[in-house]
């Protein structure tokens, strides 16, 4: 099978525009906490991460780290599994974390990467996206900050890959299938 570039689902004003939206609300909620820590997990979401905490105040006592996991998801023998290949540098023990993402789909890497971070202490643990495939869903996540939720169409750019592609488009299109 071949993929092709199709039409813009969401264009980069329509992107920076909410991204901006995003940042002020993260900036309003978080003002009075000291220890702010936001962890992008590697690799689609370093592009909307580098974006949203451009926006965030000057004031904000923020920090900003990375992850690469990869879950193992539900066709495994051991359920709840997340891989590390890169784990943050960081202690989060007692720190105000947000997981940032590029997509939420059936759920399950979120899902596992919260417990694991959960047992390391934070002060509180959030999670924002800037894309939720919500119909995918295979287990319950509260996301707390979302861009946008988007049908169950294979999309790109931003981020977003087909097999490594394609992530370096400003604005998000869909893939067609040939
Ligand atoms: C994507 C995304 C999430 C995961 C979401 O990562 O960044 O980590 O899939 O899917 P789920 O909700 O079904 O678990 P991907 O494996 O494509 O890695 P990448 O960011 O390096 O492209």
């Amino acid at each position: 099978m071949s993929y092709k570039l199709g039409e813009v689902i969401l264009s980069r004003d329509t992107i920076a525009r909410r991204v901006k939206e995003i940042a002020a609300e993260i900036t309003k909620d978080y003002s009075d906490k000291d220890g702010v820590v936001i962890i992008g997990i590697l690799t689609g979401a370093a592009f909307f991460l580098t974006d949203l905490v451009r926006e965030l105040s000057e004031d904000l006592d923020v920090r900003v780290d990375f992850m690469s996991v990869a879950s193992y998801g539900e066709a495994t023998q051991s359920s709840g599994v997340v891989r590390i290949f890169y784990d943050m540098k960081s202690s989060i023990e007692g720190k105000h974390v947000i997981v940032v993402e590029d997509i939420i789909d059936s759920g399950l890497t979120l899902s596992h990467l919260l417990s694991l971070l959960q047992q390391r202490k934070p002060a509180s643990l959030k999670i924002c996206v800037l894309l939720d495939k919500y119909e995918r869903r295979k287990t319950e996540v509260k996301v707390d900050y979302c861009g946008f939720r988007i049908p169950d169409k294979f999309v790109v750019g931003y981020g977003l890959d087909c097999a490594g592609k394609w992530r370096h488009l400003k604005d998000i299109k869909y893939v067609i299938e040939e």
